[in-house]
């Protein structure tokens, strides 16, 4: 699987080509998912970027929902019944479990990639591993980072 994303993403002509592609990849390879997409920091909050699944809120504060508690911890989060997360902002009303990992460029924080799904309990840590070896491949190809000003 990583094979067939290096394939995809080498010589992207721009971050915001890799940032799309790697949302449709994600989607395409990670089974009874409704939403994978980016958020990227701008004037301390989170902002919507590329991704697959219905509109979604496009500003998220740093300490609401799922997206902006990781933005507070900088740590990854599988959460299994979102409806049992406090302040958890439901975007697609049907999603029920999710996963938000945080993104480092160059060690600065630069925003979170978020994962829904409309089954309860849907990740595991293979599937955190998973998303994050490709982030890691994906950071190898992004030249700048946060694709906001
Ligand atoms: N559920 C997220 C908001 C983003 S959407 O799901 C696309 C949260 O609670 O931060």
């Amino acid at each position: 699987m990583l094979n067939s994303y290096h394939s995809l993403i080498s010589n992207s002509p721009s971050d915001l080509t890799t940032y799309s592609n790697t949302t449709a990849f994600l989607m395409e390879t990670l089974p009874n998912c409704n939403w994978v997409g980016f958020y990227f920091v701008h004037n301390n909050q989170l902002i919507l970027g590329p991704f697959q699944g219905k509109v979604a809120c496009e500003v998220i504060p740093f300490d609401k929902g799922v997206c902006g508690h990781v933005a507070t911890t900088k740590k990854p989060i599988i959460v299994d019944d979102v409806h049992l997360f406090p302040g958890h902002i439901a975007c697609d009303e049907a999603s029920q479990s999710e996963m938000v990992i945080p993104l480092f460029y160059n060690d600065e924080f630069i925003g979170v990639l978020d994962i829904d799904a409309p089954i309860k309990n849907r990740f595991t840590n293979e599937d955190l591993k998973y998303t994050q070896d490709i982030t890691k491949r994906m950071f190898q190809e992004i030249k700048k980072g946060n694709l906001l000003p």
